[in-house]
């Protein structure tokens, strides 16, 4: 417990007060104008799973994350522009898989730009590419040597938006993480004013602070450019950066674990990015955890959501420490210019809306090298800092003099005693009496590892509902026939594509039990961003699973050349599914099977004639048990006691053996 010091220094010297002062005045000029704090959705499919919740669970992780005055209350959702590749942990599927083929009812970011906009219709909404469909690049893997066309893609994305989801994209962004193409940019500015869209800013370039140096000396680059957005900054900009006069953003931070290290990481860049770096926004990668915990960058987002089985989700430490500044401020909020570091370690920032109001968040994050780092970020590397306990004073002048009073809300990590609390509300801090028309307000900051909001707006709350139902492992057994006819969502629950897209088709035409199927339709490799795997692949399921039966009706649409497979135990994702291993059963549609180890089909464990064909459903089950695996086609055994050495567990999967088209029906699991 802190008391609060409400010392009357009039009688004493500063030096006995043993006090550090900082003035906080919004007369001596102010500083930049704040434009936020947000989530990344996508980059890739790292909501793939939140879709899946039931309800009320799934309203109840949205409020925690957009609700006004309730949770992280987030002001910016940045979104993925689906490209058919992966793009870290899956893929999301393109509202344009052929060149002339338009869909926006496609993946789930609609559906979240949606919920965000019903509770904060406010928002921030920013659109940005990671990888591209095909046809885009004319085959090459290069989105900018048709740059007419690349953009003419993403602006029919922006219209899309509006036209059937009323949805107002603010921004939108080049390619992710790679190189930027001025001319490019040049482009797509054009084309965005031509269409009307002049009020949507290009952000640029996504990746390192470079492009500055193209804009000082390009008049038209620098005129396209509304902001300068740098990923995982370090909290620092460049000279040339400040040059443009541009706004900074580092619009994509964080990627960093959830737990209370990930928080503190959280809590001194959402400061410090301003302080040292000019930023006047943060966008975390990722929003919310809702992919598979054991693909690439598990629990990486500010809350997690990973179960739609169980229902149970956990509201980590970053989303309160995201509230303890957008609960207190808005876009179009301005910093004054009195924030920097506390003299003792640690910062301070303070905003106010010109209206007399200010917000003074606080952070006091140590950096040990003894025991751990209590705010490492998982890149860049943090600098050695020290902090000790600190008494600070801040004198509150020009339109603050006559404040009476601050709001206190506090967070504390307390590492040491392993009890951490977030966003408590304190008593309210009253301003000290008057001395030379200076208001005090001290406040003895003997705790480090904490995070204080001082206030004048009294709305803040901490939002919360009954418990979520407790984790549970994927259930063990599990059937889906694909029989929606009015999916809400594209994909089908729980499959988490890593390479190609599988959607939900209907054929009227099928005489038979297979009208609604699962469809791999991605038909050639994409203009990629990570690397993706030669093969389709979606997977499903628990990472734990050893001994397990899988089966699945598949139809094969590709003549001599096609094939599909079912699979087991497939123990990698994301950017890494290339090299995925695992048990997995193909069938071809030249007449002949496979058993190999490898997605890759390498690693052949038998081989033979199977008689398959395409445009004929087909049967396939998988059985394995400790190192042996046996396959059946129609029922019938096909191959047996195949020897599977490794690896041990891994999720279930279906996909195909190219880009190519193919169906799925009647998928089930039955594990031990
Ligand atoms: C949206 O912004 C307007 C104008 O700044 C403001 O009056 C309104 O309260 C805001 N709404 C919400 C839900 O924050
Ligand atoms: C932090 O404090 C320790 C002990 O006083 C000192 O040895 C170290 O150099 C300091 N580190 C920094 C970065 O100031
Ligand atoms: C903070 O102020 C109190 C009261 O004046 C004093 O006892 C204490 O030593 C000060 N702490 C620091 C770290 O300066
Ligand atoms: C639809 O079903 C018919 C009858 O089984 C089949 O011949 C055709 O290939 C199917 N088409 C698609 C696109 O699924
Ligand atoms: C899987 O089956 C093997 C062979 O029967 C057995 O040794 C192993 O314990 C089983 N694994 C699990 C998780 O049940």
């Amino acid at each position: 417990m802190i008391s609060f010091i409400l010392l009357l220094c009039r009688f004493f010297t500063i030096a006995i007060c043993v006090t550090d002062q900082y003035v906080l005045d919004d007369k001596v000029g102010l500083g930049r104008v704040f434009d936020g704090i947000g989530g990344l959705s996508g980059g890739g499919a790292t909501s793939r799973l939140l879709v899946n919740y039931a309800e009320p669970y799934r309203s109840q992780i949205l409020d925690y994350l957009f609700k006004p005055n309730f949770g992280a209350s987030l002001h910016i959702l940045k979104v993925e522009i689906g490209g058919d590749a992966q793009t870290t942990d899956g893929t999301e599927p393109s509202h344009m898989h052929y060149e002339n083929d338009e869909n926006f009812f496609r993946g789930y970011e609609w559906w979240l730009m949606k919920e965000a906009k019903k509770r904060n219709p406010n928002i921030t909404l920013i659109g940005l590419p990671w990888a591209f469909p095909g046809w885009v690049g004319h085959g090459k893997n290069w989105p900018y040597d048709y740059p007419d066309i690349t953009a003419t893609y993403v602006v029919s994305w922006i219209i899309g938006a509006k036209q059937y989801h009323d949805l107002d994209i603010n921004y939108v962004g080049i390619w992710n993480e790679r190189n930027f193409d001025s001319k490019y940019i040049k482009v797509l500015r054009d084309i965005l004013d031509k269409v009307g869209l002049t009020d949507i800013g290009i952000i640029a370039a996504d990746g390192d602070w470079n492009i500055v140096n193209s804009m000082v000396v390009d008049p038209y680059l620098n005129d396209a450019v509304e902001v300068v957005g740098a990923h995982y900054p370090g909290t620092t900009t460049v000279l040339e950066a400040l040059k443009t006069q541009k706004k900074l953003w580092s619009s994509e931070d964080y990627s960093t674990f959830n737990n209370e290290v990930g928080g503190g990481c959280w809590a001194r860049i959402l400061n410090q990015n301003y302080v040292n770096g000019l930023m006047t926004a943060t966008i975390s990668w990722n929003l919310v955890a809702s992919y598979y915990g054991e693909l690439p960058f598990g629990r990486d987002g500010l809350m997690t959501a990973q179960e739609p089985w169980s229902g149970s989700y956990v509201v980590e430490s970053p989303i309160w420490i995201s509230a303890h500044t957008t609960q207190f401020t808005q876009p179009g909020w301005t910093y004054l210019q009195t924030v920097g570091h506390l003299a003792h370690g640690g910062s301070y920032v303070a905003l106010t809306n010109g209206k007399g109001d200010l917000t003074v968040v606080i952070e006091t994050m140590v950096y040990t090298q003894r025991t751990h780092d209590h705010s490492v970020c998982v890149r860049p590397p943090l600098p050695a800092f020290n902090v000790t306990s600190q008494n600070t004073t801040f004198q509150l002048k020009g339109s603050f003099a006559s404040l009476a009073q601050l709001q206190v809300w506090r967070s504390r990590f307390n590492f040491k005693t392993q009890k951490p609390t977030f966003f408590e509300k304190l008593s309210p801090l009253k301003v000290n009496l008057r001395i030379r028309n200076v208001a005090h307000l001290q406040r003895s900051l003997r705790s480090l590892d904490e995070v204080y909001t001082l206030t004048s707006l009294t709305s803040g709350l901490k939002g919360s509902f009954p418990d979520p139902p407790p984790s549970a492992p994927f259930p063990t057994t599990y059937k889906d026939d694909f029989n929606v006819a009015n999916p809400p969502f594209t994909e089908a629950p729980d499959f988490a594509d890593q390479t190609g897209v599988f959607e939900y088709h209907i054929n009227l035409t099928d005489p038979g039990p297979h009208v609604f199927t699962l469809r791999q339709v991605v038909t050639q490799r994409p203009v990629t961003w990570a690397t993706d795997a030669d093969q389709t692949i979606s997977v499903i399921g628990n990472y734990k699973w050893e001994n397990l039966t899988v089966s699945c009706d598949v139809f094969m649409e590709t003549v001599k050349t096609g094939g599909v497979f079912i699979a087991a135990r497939v123990d990698k994702g994301g950017q890494s599914v290339r090299n995925a291993k695992g048990l997995f059963y193909w069938i071809f549609s030249d007449g002949s099977y496979k058993v190999t180890n490898d997605l890759a089909g390498q690693a052949v464990l038998a081989e033979g004639p199977s008689g398959t064909r395409a445009f004929g459903w087909h049967t396939l089950t998988l059985s394995i048990k400790g190192q042996y695996a046996t396959g059946l086609l129609n029922g019938y055994p096909l191959w047996k006691n195949a020897v599977v050495l490794g690896p041990k567990n891994g999720w279930a999967a279906i996909g195909t053996k190219s880009f190519e088209l193919a169906q799925f029906d009647n998928f089930a699991v039955k594990a031990e």
